[in-house]
């Protein structure tokens, strides 16, 4: 009997060896240690075995039975799955509930904002920002527009504090020439300029009936630049080397004459680009320019006689609409996915 336990223990241990996964270990335990197994079919025999030896062959039975259950166990500890039901817990296979992972993308409004101040830094703007809730001085007064100026009526303003009783009304912003006054007044405060050479890119907001092409809500680029001897050279070049950097060696830049409170002379300015490659290039009413009034220079603590400047704005989205050939302004804001993946 003691070499029958022995071959049961170093056959078992031998192909406990060479069990490789989990089934495999888990025939083995039905084997060897199972109730029907190796170790249980052999203890009938100790009835036969002489009174005299039982003693050392129980010691033994035991012996092998421990080695097995132990060889075992820390077999199945270094074998990850051992002892659970076959094939693994995870399918990574099985199809999942949602049919396709929707990745998201900056919106196209965005792109095109940081499109555009990447144009102008090359051009050596710097960024500039603003507040959009202003106040009657930055959107008005300090931009030379006057009290009886048609675009001070309330009715044509977010005012949020009744302009009639407040001695302070406050306001959503309907230009970004709102934020030449805070960078004029900011670098005259703290003697950095001028020179000053920003651009600010924002939202404005007017009380417009919503339609295709006009919104409550837009988004404008604003630009100044002062320094000494500016001129309407300077101004055109500008335009110009942005129309080339952003639509093309063949983009050009027309001025016309306008009237804007803030510039003396006011031009609007069209660009002749091809919107997309391969279009004709056509001509587009960007938005307004001009040399920056003198009043507004002063106002805002700058001596007209020593320093000039110019001053533009345009809507981005009128640009990113004729870029991406969107025909209304609503889908814009509206953010339809089905809308938004096709930019
Ligand atoms: N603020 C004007 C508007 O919203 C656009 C504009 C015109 C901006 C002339 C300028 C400028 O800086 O010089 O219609």
């Amino acid at each position: 009997m003691l070499e029958i336990l022995n071959t049961i223990e170093t056959e078992g241990l031998a192909a406990l060896a060479a069990a490789s996964d989990a089934d495999a270990l888990e025939a083995w335990r039905i084997a060897y240690l199972g109730t029907k197994g190796r170790l249980r079919g052999a203890m009938p025999m100790l009835k036969d075995v002489p009174r005299q030896d039982k003693p050392a062959v129980g010691k033994r039975l035991n012996e092998v039975k421990q080695a097995l259950e132990e060889a075992f166990a820390s077999r199945c500890a270094t074998m990850e799955g051992a002892g659970s039901p076959a094939g693994p817990a995870l399918d990574l296979t099985e199809p999942g509930l949602i049919e396709s992972r929707h990745l998201g993308r900056r919106h196209i409004i965005s792109r095109v904002r940081e499109e555009l101040v990447e144009v102008y830094a090359r051009l050596g703007f710097r960024v500039a920002e603003g507040p959009e809730m202003e106040d009657e001085e930055h959107n008005f007064v300090r931009l030379n527009i006057p009290a009886d100026h048609p675009a001070r009526d309330p009715i044509d303003n977010f005012y949020v504090d009744d302009p009639d009783k407040a001695d302070h009304p406050r306001m959503l912003r309907s230009q970004t020439s709102t934020v030449q006054i805070r960078v004029m007044l900011d670098a005259v405060a703290r003697g950095w300029g001028p020179p000053i050479k920003v651009i600010s890119p924002g939202r404005v907001y007017r009380p417009d009936t919503v339609d295709a092409t006009h919104s409550f809500m837009f988004h404008q680029l604003e630009g100044l630049s002062i320094d000494r001897d500016v001129t309407m050279i300077d101004l055109k070049t500008t335009l110009l080397q942005f129309a080339r950097a952003y639509f093309g060696d063949a983009a050009q830049v027309r001025l016309r004459p306008s009237f804007f409170p803030f510039t003396e002379p006011s031009a609007e300015f069209d660009m002749k680009i091809a919107l997309r490659p391969g279009d004709e290039p056509d001509w587009i009413e960007l938005g307004g320019c001009g040399m920056v009034d003198p009043n507004v220079l002063t106002a805002c603590g700058i001596d007209p006689e020593q320093w000039t400047g110019f001053a533009f704005g345009f809507g981005i989205e009128r640009l990113a609409m004729g870029k991406y050939a969107i025909p209304d302004i609503r889908m814009l804001f509206e953010n339809d996915i089905r809308f938004l993946d096709q930019l």
